[in-house]
């Protein structure tokens, strides 16, 4: 008793004690969301010793131990292995193979201690089927089926692992509120309890989150909000590779990637992936086709950027991109036609980043401008190059960081030139690498168009 729901609009605060489509504090529509309210003059509560706040000296810095997974890829993304007492959302579309990560994590923890795993979505025997296929065998792993968020925390209180994953969010429901399950409320009030229990028993859970079409793990916002880290699983569905990216991380960098290979056994890392994004050899090497030495985290990765620029003669011309952000594609081509004067108003552009990657750093504009020149005027930029650089809205090149590192690496695959911006280039050692060095983008495509190449090995 004391419990029950009220609904709060997420936009004034407004309280209501049911649910209507128009919040008549603010008047915005569909903003009402349900919440537990607890009942009102509840008594003051005497702190008990461990409640009493404490000097930041006498912190307890033991907890920082991690546990490895013993998955270099993951302990990695997540910034040297899982945090006890912390809570860690896995978000990806479905089948990506969100499931079959945990689950192999799951197992390699269960080396050091009892690991529970909570499915709301499988039966106990698809999970142990899996497990089966993944050459899972240990003692420590235990495995429940349930819906319940009460009787999960329940569950969690009794068997007290080290780790626990909840399998997923969106199928937990909590018995007292009334929307359905993965709605935002009831995913809200499930994430509340499972951090609270995180904390207050030092256990680290992983909770997995569907992601939405539009690219959300559905629960708008709140979720990553309330939880230490995020990491999405993205991939091309068409392509073995997975990527596990942090896009949130109260214990490490949130630039690191993993990068794992789906197989018949389940997710194997890759420990070197730097070529593996290049689709590129000495006979396929077409116009469209330039190669960008990202850095996404601490490790170079050399991946292939196409782009098919084409006149349409009907309608609106089309735009599309895999791997780079739609918007930004629109800013370098609003760019290339005001700066260099290439009309590609009326064209239709296809932009692709090959191998199900995605890039996310503004160095790599400089690349897929060339990639959309070079389909443009059907001339080929050599295919022992690799271009590099940030563009500005007045056409300038700007510097990138890391550029020695992304540029040993690909020096190391075989690349023999280098296309970089000016400013801010240091001293740098690469023996075998000849280095371009432009201020615009107008300079860059002059250069990279005219530059005769090739003699890449891959
Ligand atoms: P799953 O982990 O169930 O995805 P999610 O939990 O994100 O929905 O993975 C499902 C896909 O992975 C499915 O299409 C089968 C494939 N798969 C393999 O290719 N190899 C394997 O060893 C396993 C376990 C799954
Ligand atoms: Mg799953």
């Amino acid at each position: 008793m004391g419990k029950k729901s009220s609904f709060l609009c997420q936009e004034c605060g407004h309280r209501s004690v049911m649910w209507m489509g128009r919040c008549p504090g603010c008047g915005s529509w569909n903003t009402l969301v349900e919440e537990l309210t607890t009942a009102k003059g509840r008594p003051a509560k005497a702190l008990g010793d461990d409640m009493l706040p404490i000097k930041l000296s006498q912190v307890d810095l033991a907890q920082e131990n991690r546990y490895v997974t013993g998955i270099g890829e993951l302990d990695r993304v997540l910034g040297g292995g899982v945090v006890p007492g912390s809570l860690i959302l896995v978000g990806g579309d479905p089948g990506i193979g969100k499931s079959t990560l945990l689950l192999q994590a799951a197992s390699s923890l269960s080396s050091g201690g009892s690991v529970l795993y909570i499915t709301g979505e499988e039966s106990l025997k698809q999970v142990a089927m899996r497990a089966k296929r993944l050459g899972i065998k240990t003692e420590n792993l235990f495995l429940a089926s349930e819906t319940d968020i009460e009787t999960a925390i329940q569950q969690l209180t009794n068997l007290s692992p080290r780790v626990a994953v909840i399998d997923s969010i969106q199928t937990m429901m909590h018995p007292e509120i009334s929307s359905a399950p993965g709605s935002v409320s009831q995913v809200r009030e499930s994430t509340a309890r499972l951090m609270n229990f995180a904390k207050n028993h030092g256990i680290a859970i992983f909770i997995v989150g569907h992601v939405t079409k539009e690219g959300a793990i559905a629960g708008p916002r709140v979720l990553e909000h309330m939880v230490d880290t995020v990491l999405y699983f993205e991939g091309d569905g068409h392509q073995s590779y997975r990527i596990l990216r942090a896009v949130k991380n109260r214990f490490g960098s949130t630039n690191e990637l993993g990068i794992f290979e789906m197989q018949g056994r389940g997710l194997k890392e890759i420990a070197n992936p730097s070529a593996l994004f290049l689709e590129r050899h000495p006979l396929s090497s077409a116009p469209g086709s330039v190669v960008v030495p990202s850095l996404e985290g601490t490790r170079p990765l050399l991946v292939e950027i196409q782009a098919l620029v084409c006149p349409n003669s009907f309608g609106v011309p089309r735009r599309m991109t895999t791997g780079v952000d739609h918007n930004r594609v629109a800013l370098i081509m609003a760019v290339l036609e005001k700066r260099v004067g290439l009309k590609m108003g009326g064209h239709d552009a296809y932009v692709n980043v090959v191998g199900g990657v995605r890039l996310l750093e503004p160095a790599v504009d400089l690349a897929v401008a060339l990639a959309l020149a070079s389909s443009y005027r059907e001339k080929l930029v050599a295919d022992d190059m690799v271009v590099i650089g940030e563009i500005g809205l007045t056409g300038e090149v700007r510097p990138v960081t890391g550029l020695e590192r992304r540029l040993k690496e690909a020096q190391n695959l075989g690349f023999r030139k280098a296309l970089v911006p000016q400013t801010g280039i240091g001293k740098m050692t690469l023996p075998k690498m000849n280095i371009f060095t432009v201020n615009t983008l107008y300079e860059a495509i002059d250069l990279a168009l005219n530059v005769k190449g090739g003699a890449y090995r891959g």
